[in-house]
């Protein structure tokens, strides 16, 4: 058995024309936002009987290279088959190629450009092998598909067998056990499936090292996944949603009928008066002590106001999209979406009675979400615990995601998104908390389930996605 057995295939997004004395072989070029654009194409001029053949066969039957080879060879001659098995590498290096061990499981091409298959010798097959602690198996589309964030293949599972083979090989197996166990897996077949799992880089290798053995697998999924390269899902604001729901509201609906306005300062005064950005960037810092006379409610007005209010709301039509409604505060965010919300849990503030709060940026008030209770508690003991145990906030302000509002438009990157925008919103807290003397410090985690909890708010649809404490400064 030699792991060139693997058969070839066409993947399903290329077709095959005859035109005039032509072979064309085509297919869509996807890019980041759009699903497809214009087509790529290969021609093959004047082509002979031999290799009119092997590209049907590429097209339509599973047959391995060595077989579509001879095809060429004998009809064509040694030299047409030369070229056709140095064309029918390009067409692999461009990730038109599918590789099968057949009826079990087909390996496609994720990339379009620089696609790496490389068979292995039959020697490097001897020995153990464990599936890659990266590899994973889902259903996607009716199909059982076996990924990686190391791999340019994903793996179409054609057969229940895959996942009891992936199953034996979470301990190490030789291709020798893995045929003892399975029914109708021969120790060839067991062979070519740790082939085709090692081309596609879903083996582990052992001692893993630096730089990989840093990587969780879901951080390194996510990474992969929502930045372009190594896969072919749409990426961007895509509108996949358009026409099938509407977008959500800029502003939610009131979460209670206890409503607290606040004051709104004199930008103006503001200017005049506020340190400069430069010293505003160089005194700041994260302060997790406070001081014994809390800060103010018109404090956290304030910093409410100059950092996530609506300035304005945009009506916008476009041609393609119809009308977008658009708003602006004062932190960038991406698309003028603004999918955070901002909800005040109060501990100690003058002016303001402790419990939860949320923030509506356009009217900018507050409206009650309860009062203290052992929840409250409970949250502003967990901010305590993970600044240090210095001091308990006087004030936690827990940033949570309206996920529908942002993945409406963008598509594989949205949870990126939603944490770059916690990172801008986090730094434009911290700067105003700096010219308003007032101690400040980001955290890096929060439980998102004990919030959705407390507030009732669904998990899926708004959770929490940061957390900045604040207080009046020792
Ligand atoms: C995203 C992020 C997460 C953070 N998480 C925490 C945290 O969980 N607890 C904490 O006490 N400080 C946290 N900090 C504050 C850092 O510890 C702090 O920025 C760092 O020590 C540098 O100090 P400086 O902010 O005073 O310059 C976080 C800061 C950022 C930007």
């Amino acid at each position: 058995m030699t792991t060139s057995l693997f058969t070839l295939s066409l993947t399903s997004e290329v077709t095959l024309i005859h035109k005039d004395d032509k072979i064309i072989l085509q297919a869509p070029i996807r890019t980041a936002l759009k699903k497809t654009t214009p087509t790529r194409q290969v021609t093959f001029e004047h082509p002979q009987s031999g290799l009119t053949s092997a590209l049907n066969h590429l097209q339509s039957s599973q047959k391995t290279r060595d077989k579509l080879r001879a095809l060429v060879a004998t009809n064509d001659g040694d030299a047409a088959a030369e070229k056709f098995d140095a064309q029918l590498q390009q067409l692999i290096n461009i990730g038109w190629v599918c590789h099968s061990v057949f009826l079990l499981a087909t390996a496609i091409p994720i990339v379009e450009t620089d696609y790496h298959f490389e068979s292995p010798e039959i020697k490097q097959l001897e020995g153990k092998f464990t599936l890659s602690r990266f590899a994973y198996l889902h259903q996607h589309q009716g199909q059982a598909i076996i990924e990686s964030p190391l791999s340019q293949s994903k793996i179409v599972a054609l057969d229940w067998r895959c996942a009891a083979l992936l199953a034996q090989l979470s301990q190490p197996q030789t291709s020798r056990s893995l045929s003892t166990e399975i029914p109708g897996i021969t120790e060839a077949v067991a062979q070519e499936f740790l082939a085709l799992l090692m081309a596609t880089h879903m083996l582990s290798s052992q001692p893993e090292t630096t730089p990989l053995m840093y990587w969780d697998f879901h951080d390194l999924l996510f990474h992969s996944r929502s930045r372009m390269g190594r896969h072919n899902h749409p990426s961007g604001g895509t509108m996949r949603f358009l026409g099938k729901t509407e977008p959500l509201p800029i502003v939610k609906p009131a979460m209670s009928d206890k409503v607290i306005k606040l004051v709104r300062p004199d930008l103006e005064y503001l200017a005049q008066i506020d340190i400069p950005l430069t010293k505003a960037l160089e005194f700041r810092q994260s302060i997790r002590e406070y001081n014994q006379q809390p800060m103010r409610v018109q404090q956290l007005g304030k910093i409410l106001y100059c950092c996530a209010r609506i300035k304005k709301i945009e009506t916008m039509e476009t041609e393609d999209f119809g009308t977008l409604h658009l708003n602006y505060r004062p932190y960038p965010s991406g698309g003028a979406i603004y999918e955070l919300e901002i909800y005040p849990v109060v501990n100690r503030c003058q002016g303001l009675e402790a419990g939860s709060y949320h923030y509506q940026p356009l009217e900018h008030c507050l409206y009650q979400i309860s009062g203290w209770n052992s929840d409250v508690e409970e949250l502003i003991e967990e901010a305590y615990k993970s600044s240090g145990e210095q001091d308990r906030p006087q004030i936690l302000l827990v940033i949570t995601a309206r996920f529908g509002r942002l993945f409406w438009k963008y598509e594989s990157i949205g949870y990126a998104l939603i944490l770059k925008h916690v990172g801008v919103l986090y730094q434009t807290f911290y700067l105003m908390a700096t010219g308003m003397h007032l101690a400040s410090c980001a955290l890096g985690i929060g439980d998102s389930d004990r919030f959705a909890q407390i507030t009732g708010l669904d998990y899926y649809e708004e959770s929490s996605v940061g957390e900045f404490i604040l207080g009046s400064v020792r």
